[in-house]
């Protein structure tokens, strides 16, 4: 099939460079020049692990195109809308850039075309985009929502092996096309009506990001009553009804999904009249969680004032260098307020980090040289390569106490205990 996509972002660049892996001819709009100029010589804005390869063969054999206007993709029969959806400061998302395509569409589109909508838009948004814009085109334009759930780092095995595929209309010609385009790819296709499928992509991120405050919350009273959250978030999540994943505690969630998409239900909330006190705590934990790092280190080391802080960590998760809402970036300007000095690493973020932190933070070339002189070591995203470090180098790089705080608890505790550093990790009364 011909589809175009509209935004060469985290979720666009995936979806056209899948797309044309499983056979589908693809356009790829993207109206940032530098970006586009990177695109057709088969660079990336971004790391994500597998999409290079792809976007590279699908250049090469002439199937993967990147234009500037939508004029370049209006003879597609699917045209995928995956441009961004900043938050506001309010908690409201910010439609701009998803109006612009929708008003260009209806003044350029001269043959039908089916829309798909793939950025998060919230929940009763495309019940008005009928009325609001598709009435008025010169030719039948069909809407469907189409959320996607991939996660950044592992986006294209998320894209090849889905664990549903959501279709929200109600137009059966359209549901087989939508069809069509997923031929390849195993997974369960549900369709609903074009409200509920833009619910399904908020109450999912809403609740895997409530597992996660919850097993926060159960890590701080585990520290409170003498128990590990290790082996408790093992056992629970053993428990085929809860199931294992999103149960590692730490320092909370970040991204560009979670926070944005749990303050924009919360706002969809409350225009509805509905109080959502469950996701306002999740949101409120979690902002918490970031501040037990000042907490922790202040009782172990008495005050932070000219004290020197490594952070191990700035990706908002490992496998990915997007910084945006991570943990890191905040708990970094917390310590500096305290009067530390920092020193940051992070394999793949430096680059993107930098912009945002103030220019007193030293941008360290590596761990070992981000642990050089600190009195303590802050462990904030976990990167295979922070568990594999010569420690014993690490000890003897930083200064006494030699502390070790592990807010991803992805550190060999005991050993490092026994090897002379003084270990925390979160959640654990042994090592609190
Ligand atoms: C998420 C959703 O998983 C994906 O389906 C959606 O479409 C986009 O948002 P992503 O933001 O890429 O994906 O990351 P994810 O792997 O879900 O992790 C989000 C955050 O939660 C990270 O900061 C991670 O460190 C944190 N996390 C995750 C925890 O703190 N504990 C966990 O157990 C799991």
């Amino acid at each position: 099939m011909k589809v175009t996509v509209v935004g060469a972002g985290y979720v666009g660049l995936t979806a056209a460079a899948c797309l044309c892996h499983s056979g589908h001819e693809v356009s790829c709009i993207e109206k940032d020049q530098i970006k586009l100029a990177g695109l057709r010589s088969g660079r990336l804005p971004f790391f994500e692990e597998g999409l290079p390869e792809l976007v590279h063969a699908g250049l090469a054999k002439g199937a993967l195109r990147f234009g500037a206007s939508l004029k370049e993709g209006l003879d597609a029969e699917v045209l995928m809308v995956a441009v961004g959806t900043p938050a506001r400061p309010d908690g409201r998302i910010d439609l701009t850039q998803i109006y612009a395509v929708l008003a260009d569409l209806v003044e350029q589109a001269r043959s039908p075309l089916l829309i798909a909508m793939k950025s998060t838009v919230p929940p009763g948004f495309g019940l008005s985009v009928e009325q609001r814009f598709l009435q008025k085109a010169a030719v039948p334009l069909g809407y469907v929502a189409n959320p996607e759930f991939l996660r950044e780092g592992t986006a294209v095995r998320d894209w090849f092996q889905p664990d549903r595929i959501i279709i929200g209309g109600s137009d059966e010609e359209v549901i087989a096309k939508m069809a069509r385009l997923y031929a390849d790819l195993k997974a369960p296709l549900l369709t609903m009506d074009i409200g509920s499928a833009e619910m399904v992509k908020y109450a999912a991120n809403a609740f895997l990001a409530t597992k996660i405050s919850f097993i926060n919350e159960i890590a701080n009273l585990c520290e409170l009553v003498g128990a590990d959250i290790l082996p408790v978030a093992r056992a629970v999540g053993l428990d085929r009804r809860i199931g294992g994943q999103f149960l590692a505690a730490g320092l909370g969630y970040g991204g560009s999904c979670f926070p944005k998409d749990t303050s924009a239900l919360d706002f969809v909330s409350a225009c509805n009249g509905y109080a959502f006190n469950l996701l306002k705590a999740v949101i409120e934990v979690n902002n918490r969680q970031r501040l037990l790092v000042l907490r922790k280190l202040k009782k172990a080391l008495g005050r932070l004032t000219g004290i020197t802080v490594g952070v191990l960590g700035l990706a908002f998760k490992p496998g990915t260098d997007d910084v945006r809402e991570s943990p890191a970036l905040d708990v970094i300007n917390l310590l500096l307020d305290e009067g530390a000095c920092v020193r940051a690493y992070d394999p793949l973020a430096l680059p993107k980090a930098g912009d945002f932190l103030p220019a007193s933070v030293f941008l360290a070339g590596g761990a070992l040289d981000a642990a050089a002189g600190c009195h303590a070591l802050l462990v904030v995203t976990e990167w295979p390569e922070f568990i594999d470090l010569d420690w014993m180098r690490v000890k003897q790089l930083m200064c006494p106490p030699y502390l070790v705080l592990d807010g991803r608890n992805c550190l060999p505790a005991e050993e490092l205990k026994k090897n002379g550093f003084l270990y925390l990790g979160i959640g654990r009364a042994r090592y609190a």
